[in-house]
């Protein structure tokens, strides 16, 4: 996905949450690369994360799962709730909680905000509870 930070204006202070923070805020996506219910993966100073249009609202989450570290870009996004592909878990799209009596972490979600027809990240709230990343071949 193209890098878009450098390319768009930057929304004012006022709208984004975190006034003075715009800094942070990091333009990702265009809003109308996101389809309802899509998931769509991105990079965010190497974080991997995946966003997620869910009831019209476009959040961030980690890319893998909790549980045994699948790829969520192969779930499925269904009654607010993320479903990994692997062995079905389920988390809540509104506080990140596993469904169904798992005993795993909750999913990581992270700050984002639809403004200017872009999908802005907190790159501060993703650097201070960084998502589970890869294993990086030597
Ligand atoms: S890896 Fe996602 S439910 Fe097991």
């Amino acid at each position: 996905m193209e890098d878009r930070r450098n390319a768009e204006i930057r929304p004012a202070a006022e709208e984004l949450p975190g006034g003075d923070d715009g800094p942070n805020w990091v333009a990702v996506a265009g809003v109308d690369e996101i389809p309802e219910g899509g998931i769509c993966p991105i990079e965010l100073e190497g974080f991997e994360l995946l966003l997620i249009r869910n009831q019209g609202t476009v959040l961030a989450v980690q890319r893998l799962c909790p549980h045994d570290f699948a790829d969520l870009v192969k779930g499925e996004v269904r009654d607010c709730r993320l479903y990994c592909s692997r062995h079905s878990a389920s988390f809540s799209l509104v506080d990140g909680s596993v469904g169904g009596g798992w005993l795993v972490r909750d999913l990581k979600i992270y700050h984002a905000r639809q403004v200017h027809e872009q999908i802005w990240i907190d790159a501060a709230d993703v650097r201070a509870n960084p998502p589970t990343q890869r294993r990086r071949r030597a």
